[in-house]
């Protein structure tokens, strides 16, 4: 059976550690010959800039090529089930990379496909952006055990897949959020019950920065989300990343962002500009770890 790598979870803390060895030494040496002619195709109804654009140059780093698949030139725009796209799609590729709205497409495609799935982003998780950001703390910091890390603004995709990281790896999360944007509920109650780290939730924004090493935000309104975009920015107001905030915090943290952002709202230009050293190592760290996911995925 394929092995995918639709959440965190699906990877365990052995592979999580390799996926970083190997970034560290695909980083220092971009062109590899390990996936010679393998085949990637990404199926995204969602824009993307980052993610597309390091999984295609991963993979013809490693040997392969990849197909870029819209749903508005395939048949999927036309109703075509999602199973029945899987059933066809993974007899002509080698893996798969889907960037879509609902969780459960694709872990349907991933369970009628017999090749690797890969969670390029869904409403719920995304995996291969937290998986970067772990690789790019421990590049800066030397480790994340046991360090203190703060997720402040919306309960979305990104929270929801810091929180699942406490899964696998040890160290101390820290969210903060309004009332009723919380992250995903079931995925907090399984990390109360089995996490390696610790998790605190908080409303308060201040809490959340005060032992914090990293602080990560993300936009307020997701992909989707547009038409609340004005209303949610009244609610995130007092959760925006800027140097008043960063005051609260004792240990000089510095800031990650997913990218694109949207400065003036959940981050200041100025705070934004002071940290772009790590942000944009952070995006180009997304090449490196996505190739060892890839190898992971094909190879082991
Ligand atoms: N961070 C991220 O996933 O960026 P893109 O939406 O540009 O892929
Ligand atoms: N939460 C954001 C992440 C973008 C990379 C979104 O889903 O739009």
């Amino acid at each position: 059976m394929a092995k995918h790598f639709l959440s965190i979870e699906d990877f365990t803390t052995d592979d999580i550690n390799s996926v970083f060895e190997r970034a560290k030494v695909l980083k220092k040496n971009k062109i590899q010959n390990t996936l010679k002619d393998k085949v990637l195709a990404l199926i995204f109804e969602k824009a993307s800039t980052r993610t597309r654009v390091s999984f295609e140059v991963g993979i013809r780093q490693l040997g392969g090529s990849s197909i870029f698949i819209s749903p508005k030139d395939s048949q999927l725009s036309r109703g075509e089930e999602i199973k029945d796209t899987a059933r066809v799609i993974s007899r002509y590729v080698d893996i798969v990379a889907i960037r879509t709205f609902e969780q459960e497409k694709v872990e349907e495609f991933a369970r009628f496909s017999n090749i690797s799935v890969i969670n390029a982003l869904t409403d719920l998780r995304h995996p291969c952006q937290i998986l970067t950001d772990i690789f790019t703390i421990i590049e800066v910091l030397g480790d994340i055990r046991g360090k203190t890390v703060a997720f402040i603004g919306d309960g979305n995709n990104m929270m929801n897949s810091w929180i699942t990281a406490l899964l696998r790896l040890d160290f101390n999360l820290i969210c903060a959020f309004p009332e009723n944007f919380s992250p995903d509920m079931d995925i907090v109650e399984k990390v109360r019950l089995e996490g390696k780290g610790k998790l605190f939730l908080t409303n308060n924004p201040q809490e959340a920065v005060k032992d914090a090493e990293v602080i990560n935000t993300d936009v307020w309104a997701s992909m989707g989300q547009e038409e609340e975009h004005s209303k949610r920015l009244k609610i995130f107001a007092k959760y925006q990343i800027n140097e008043k905030l960063l005051e609260k915090s004792s240990k000089k943290p510095f800031v990650l962002h997913c990218l694109p952002a949207h400065k003036g709202e959940e981050i200041t230009e100025t705070v934004f500009e002071k940290n772009s050293k790590f942000i944009f190592l952070q995006a180009e760290n997304r090449l490196h770890v996505q190739k060892a996911i890839m190898e992971n995925l094909l190879l082991i």
